[in-house]
Formats: C-alpha cells, sequence, structure tokens
C-alpha cells in the first residue's frame, strides 16, 4: 500500500494576556531576574486568567490553524489534544474542543506524554492520515500549568507558562511534509517529574492538598542531564531515519525548557543560533504547547519556506522524547 505525504496545512498560536515577569517572581519566591535569566534563559511567562482553561486556549490557538489551513471544522476528521493540564478527568479536552469549533464529525482524544506529547500526536494523526483513515485533522498543545505550578517554590515557578498551539495536518504532494518520527519513553524515570496527587494511586483528599502534591514536582538537576543527553540523539536519529543529513537542517524547533539544553542540542547537531526557533524569553515551559507555538511564531515570523527541513525535537515527564523532520 502506498502512503499519503502528510504536512503542516496551517498554524496558530494563542497566549493569554496576563505577563508574569522574572521582576514579579522576585518578590514572590527568593529568586532574582540575574539568575533566572542565565540559568533558564526565560524572562517572562503568560498566566491563563482564573475563568480560563486549556480548551479555551486551545480554541483560540485551532480557529487560526483552521482559517490558515483553509479548512472548516465540519471537514476536521480527528482531533487530538496533548496535554497534562486537561480541563478534567473527563471528558477529554479534545471533546470539549471538538464542541467548541462545532467539529461534528471529528474523534476526538487528548494524549498524555508531558512535554513531547505534541510530537507523539503529530506521529499518531500524520498516521491516521498517510494510511487514508483521514483526511483532515487538527493536532493541538495546550496548557495551563499556572494551575499545578506551586508558587511558593522556587525551583519550578519561575519556569512555566501557559498558551497553546495548533496545526491541522493533511494531504500534500509528494516529497513534502513529514519523512520521520522518532518516539521513546523510559518510565524507571517517571518520579523526576510528576504531579503525584489526583489520580488514582493518590485520590484528591485534605492530606494531598496539605501535601501540596497536586503541584508539579522535578528533579531539576535530573532532568537536565537527561534533557541535555536526549535532544541530540533524538534529532540525530530522526534525521537519520529520514535520510537527511544534519548540515541540510533550515531550522530546528526545540521544546522551549531551558535555553541551556537548546543550546547544547544546536552544539551536538552542529547548528548555529540563526537555525534555531527560540521564544522560552517571552513564554517559558508551556509544556506540550511550546512546540507548536514556536511553529507557529515561526511560521508567522516568514521563517519557514516551502522545501525547508525542519526538525521537530522535545521531551519531558515520563519520561519521553520525540523529534519529527519535515520539509515544510
Ligand atoms: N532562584 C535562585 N536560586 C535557585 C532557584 C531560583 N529560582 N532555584 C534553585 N535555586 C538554587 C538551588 O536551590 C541551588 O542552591 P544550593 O546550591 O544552595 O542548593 C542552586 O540554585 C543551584 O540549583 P540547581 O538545581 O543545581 O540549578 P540548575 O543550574 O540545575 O538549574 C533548573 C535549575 C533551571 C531547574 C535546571 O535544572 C533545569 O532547567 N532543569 C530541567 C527542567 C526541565 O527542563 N523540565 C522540563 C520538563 S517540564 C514537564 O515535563 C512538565
Amino acid at each position: 500500500m502506498s502512503l499519503q505525504a502528510v504536512g503542516v496545512l496551517g498554524t496558530g498560536r494563542y497566549v493569554p494576556e496576563r505577563v508574569l515577569t522574572n521582576h514579579e517572581l522576585e518578590k514572590m519566591v527568593d529568586t532574582n531576574d540575574e539568575w533566572i535569566v542565565t540559568r533558564t534563559g526565560i524572562r517572562e511567562r503568560r498566566i491563563a486568567a482564573p475563568e480560563q482553561a486549556s480548551s479555551d486556549l486551545a480554541y483560540e490557538a485551532s480557529k487560526i490553524a483552521l482559517d490558515k489551513a483553509g479548512i472548516s471544522p465540519e471537514e476536521i476528521d480527528l482531533i487530538i489534544v496533548a496535554t497534562i493540564t486537561p480541563d478534567m478527568s473527563f471528558p477529554s479536552t479534545a471533546c470539549i474542543l471538538q464542541d467548541k469549533l462545532g467539529a461534528k464529525k471529528a474523534a476526538a482524544f487528548d494524549l498524555s506524554a508531558a512535554c513531547s506529547g505534541f510530537i507523539y500526536s503529530l506521529a499518531n494523526a500524520s498516521n491516521f492520515i498517510a494510511t487514508g483513515t483521514y483526511k483532515y485533522a487538527l493536532v493541538v498543545g495546550a496548557e495551563c500549568l499556572s494551575k499545578i505550578t506551586d508558587y511558593t517554590d522556587r525551583n519550578t515557578c519561575i519556569l512555566f507558562g501557559d498558551g497553546a498551539g495548533a496545526v491541522v495536518l493533511g494531504p500534500v504532494a509528494e516529497g513534502r511534509g513529514f519523512k520521520s518520527f522518532e518516539l521513546g519513553a523510559d518510565g524507571t524515570g517517571g518520579p523526576l517529574l510528576k504531579v503525584e496527587a489526583g489520580g488514582s494511586r493518590c485520590p484528591a483528599s485534605p492530606q494531598s492538598l496539605e501535601g501540596k502534591q497536586h503541584f508539579i514536582y522535578m528533579a531539576g538537576a535530573e532532568v537536565f542531564k537527561f534533557a541535555v543527553r536526549i535532544m541530540g540523539s533524538a534529532a540525530e536519529d530522526a534525521l537519520r531515519k529520514a535520510g537527511i543529513d544534519k548540515s541540510d537542517v533550515d531550522l530546528l524547533v526545540p521544546h522551549q525548557a531551558n535555553i541551556r539544553i537548546i543550546q547544547s542540542a544546536l552544539q551536538r547537531l552542529a547548528l548555529s543560533e540563526d537555525k534555531c526557533m527560540i521564544n522560552l524569553h517571552k513564554y517559558g515551559n508551556v509544556s506540550a504547547a511550546s512546540i507548536p507555538i514556536a511553529l507557529a511564531e515561526a511560521d508567522e515570523e516568514g521563517r519557514l519556506k516551502e522545501g525547508d527541513c525542519v526538525v521537530l525535537v522535545g521531551f519531558g515527564g515520563g519520561l519521553t522524547w520525540g523529534a519529527s523532520v519535515l520539509v515544510w
């Protein structure tokens, strides 16, 4: 069976209006702008309004992506939302989004792979289209990390922000679109990055609230070491699978966790910083939303030209990682 070439038909992003700067964080925890900038590269992040949930951010980003693709919600066959901050346990955020958009014929589900979730979701959706099961898919990364962040914990609260990015996937001409996916997981590293309570292991209770177990816990230094190792190797593996040399990469769109992690990936791939989309200074780490927001912003800035070789790469809780090579 010959496979249909699948690519990105439109991109969109949305970030909430409220900006939380490093200087404001100085007043909340024992930190300072200089420490945050030199250790992470982050200067500010966006914070959702109390009434905003992930599906609201996803909806705004999706409308833009659909508009750019020239595809109506009724034409969408599949919606996947990558998120670790769903509106609620169930129904899925994807079903809530399907309703908001009026995408009546779309199958819809959430995908949980933390910051790698968007690349995992792209792999899923593109396979459905490549095999002819579906024609158009909406893939969204949407997060309200501020809602699960402890703003008394300086180890984590300086890192995270809120936002959403979306892409519409569909058939493209032979030679363009996704060339490879490289996905991986190492469950032994699960305890390094987690929200412990609220699931079936540790349901919500007065004790779980007291113990702040509904907030993100992160062993930062260990995650950092893992990230430095995996970002370069996952991107290299995806390029090898695609049969493309790293010298032919036009743009790297990495997960925006820490500028030092991005720089180490650039070094390994022998790429200069002008071949990399970096926006973490404005938005911080937005988990599953960070790659699609960066991709949409690169698109807006005219940094994606037809025929360009684009590499997406991310890592996150699970532990998980993912990389993809596509010809724009
Ligand atoms: N301000 C000032 N000092 C701080 C802060 C802060 N905000 N946070 C930590 N420190 C202190 C520490 O307490 C420590 O002090 P000590 O030496 O007296 O104990 C010192 O700074 C150094 O701490 P380290 O943890 O060694 O700092 P490091 O250089 O590793 O940077 C950071 C910490 C930024 C968290 C880094 O480890 C990192 O980026 N890790 C990866 C995080 C990540 O990418 N997560 C992604 C996944 S998110 C997801 O999947 C949802």
